[in-house]
């Protein structure tokens, strides 16, 4: 469909909604219950208001916080249908001079969140961003021997700070504890869901801090709560293991001495934060490729990635998850990110993501995995100039998920936390895929749909997520898909067919129908999506 006639449905589809609803995300009525995260037979949901929350999220680029800044922000986020912004705060900006804190942009931020009826996730840029400190305030960057660089292996400097210096580690805990001591006064009616600690903590250029203070700790012994048998497991070491990082982690023993250091100083500051406020706090990774297991001295070294989460979890229980930041379009590795960090000691959240097309899709696989919250990256123009229309283009594809999502968000969150869900995303070479149901076996194939033709998709950007209601009672979802159906099991032979396909919209928790699809809109295999998303509530009969 050409994206005209796709904003025209969108438009649409947008009234009927506005028409239909209030905003189901939106139900502050002054102090409520702070956000939290529970776990149920290993899976997660972000309780807000007591009930289950799906963030649909957007992402700001970094320096756009600035009240000058914002009007476009929320230009996107209106464009988008998100209800929530994930937007950094500044070490620099709010402690300017030592002890003299400064949440006037803070405060912007939850006036402008309120006055949008969405919510915030505020990322704590302070120590590391990207691996450095270039968020450190002034005061700190002018005394560089109190606040120091890690030294690389040859001994040359390397621009990312070290988490082996106290002083650093406790300004940072002091400031954070500051920021999440002032939200909890200042926003009883939580407009603020969560709280990201630094932005993509590690290093670059260098495994580990060399300096001669490290070097010391990297010969020591290894701290006995690393010791525990389920974590040596888990790192696939000796369960007895115990000695100095080299005798117990071999050749890992540099990567795992810097990712537990810096999850140490990171799980300090964290503490300090939650001892004010309880709001739930992450870690967000650089990640490694998931797939070829590579040396660390190709990826930010440090970070939560996927091979040292036991380690984090080990340093920083004060942290509620571990975040990935996807930047890798292709089906198999984004696939696999998702199922590494869906664990159950950790709630699946993707507060990165690439914001173009190729990544839409992944929004399904998140729902799929029990995840709370999906957030493309820089939604902003970011001072561009961009006129109404190639914002409206540029963020098209997510827009109209967030428009389906929107007003059943509630829903969605629930059937996630229930393990409801079932998808399957496009992968590159376009093959049909097959989801089980128990006695139905659904194959979804991909493309734009005549009534007895499937066009092929050009790119991998189809879509399906199919939630389980009842035995023989489905929602599907889906974008640029084609469903068929299949008795197996129990139902295997057994004539069948659509005993009714109703598409239409959850709005406050009812099905509203649009129309029943029947005739050239089910047979020829099933029902067929285009372009845009649509929510068909189904159910199957065998005869
Ligand atoms: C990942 C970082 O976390 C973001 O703050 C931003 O720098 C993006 N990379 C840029 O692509």
């Amino acid at each position: 469909m050409k994206n005209n006639a796709i904003l025209v449905r969108m438009a649409t589809l947008s009234l009927l909604i506005a028409l239909l609803s209030v905003n189901t995300a939106w139900s502050q009525t002054g102090k409520g219950t702070v956000p939290q995260i529970i776990e149920k037979n290993g899976r997660h949901a972000l309780l807000v208001d007591g009930k289950p929350f799906l963030i649909l999220g957007g992402q700001a680029h970094n320096s756009s916080a600035w009240p000058g800044m914002m009007p476009q922000v929320w230009t996107a986020i209106e464009e988008m249908h998100a209800n929530t912004l994930e937007v950094p705060i500044y070490w620099e900006q709010i402690e300017p001079q030592l002890g003299k804190f400064d949440f006037s942009l803070v405060d912007t931020l939850l006036k402008q969140g309120r006055e949008h009826k969405v919510h915030l996730v505020l990322l704590w840029f302070a120590t590391w961003k990207n691996g450095s400190s270039h968020y450190m305030p002034e005061w700190m960057k002018r005394e560089p021997s109190k606040y120091p660089n890690i030294t690389g292996k040859n001994g040359q400097p390397v621009d990312s700070p070290s988490p082996h210096t106290q002083a650093a580690m406790e300004a940072d805990a002091k400031a954070f504890k500051a920021v999440m001591g002032y939200l909890e006064k200042a926003d009883q009616q939580h407009t603020v869901l969560m709280v990201q600690v630094e932005n993509e903590p590690g290093s670059w250029g260098s495994v580990r801090d060399y300096s001669a203070e490290a070097q010391k700790l990297f010969e020591g012994q290894v701290p006995e709560k690393l010791l525990k048998p389920e974590i040596l497991k888990a790192l696939n070491k000796p369960t007895d293991a115990k000695g100095t990082w080299t005798e117990v982690f071999g050749k890992d023993a540099d990567e795992y001495f810097h990712a537990w250091s810096v999850a140490s100083y990171i799980g300090y500051v964290a503490a300090a934060g939650k001892l004010v406020n309880s709001l739930p706090l992450y870690v967000n990774a650089a990640l490694r490729d998931p797939i070829s297991n590579p040396s660390a001295n190709t990826y930010e070294s440090g970070g939560p990635t996927d091979n040292v989460i036991p380690i984090w979890k080990a340093a920083a229980p004060a942290i509620d998850l571990l975040a990935p930041d996807i930047y890798l379009p292709e089906s198999e590795r984004a696939l696999k990110v998702i199922e590494l960090y869906d664990r159950s000691d950790n709630p699946l959240f993707v507060p990165e993501i690439g914001s173009g097309e190729e990544y839409t899709k992944y929004f399904y696989s998140v729902l799929a995995n029990g995840g709370i919250g999906f957030s493309p990256f820089g939604i902003d123009d970011n001072g561009r100039g961009e006129g109404k229309a190639e914002t409206e283009t540029r963020l098209a594809s997510i827009a109209q998920e967030y428009t389906m999502a929107g007003p059943m968000m509630r829903e969605l969150a629930k059937w996630s936390f229930e393990g409801k869900i079932k998808s399957v995303v496009e992968h590159e070479d376009h093959a049909a895929q097959t989801i089980d149901l128990g006695s139905w076996q659904a194959t979804v194939s991909f493309g734009a749909s005549g009534r007895q033709t499937v066009q092929a998709n050009t790119r991998p950007i189809g879509k399906a997520m199919i939630v389980q209601l009842g035995e023989n009672e489905f929602v599907l979802i889906g974008s640029l898909c084609h469903f068929n159906f299949k008795p197996v099991g129990a139902n295997a032979g057994k004539a069948w067919q659509y005993l009714k396909v109703e598409e239409g919209q959850y709005v406050n928790g009812t099905f509203r129908l649009l129309r029943i699809r029947n005739g050239d809109e089910t047979d020829w295999g099933g029902p067929r999506i285009g372009a845009v998303p649509a929510v068909l509530h189904t159910t199957l009969i065998t005869r």
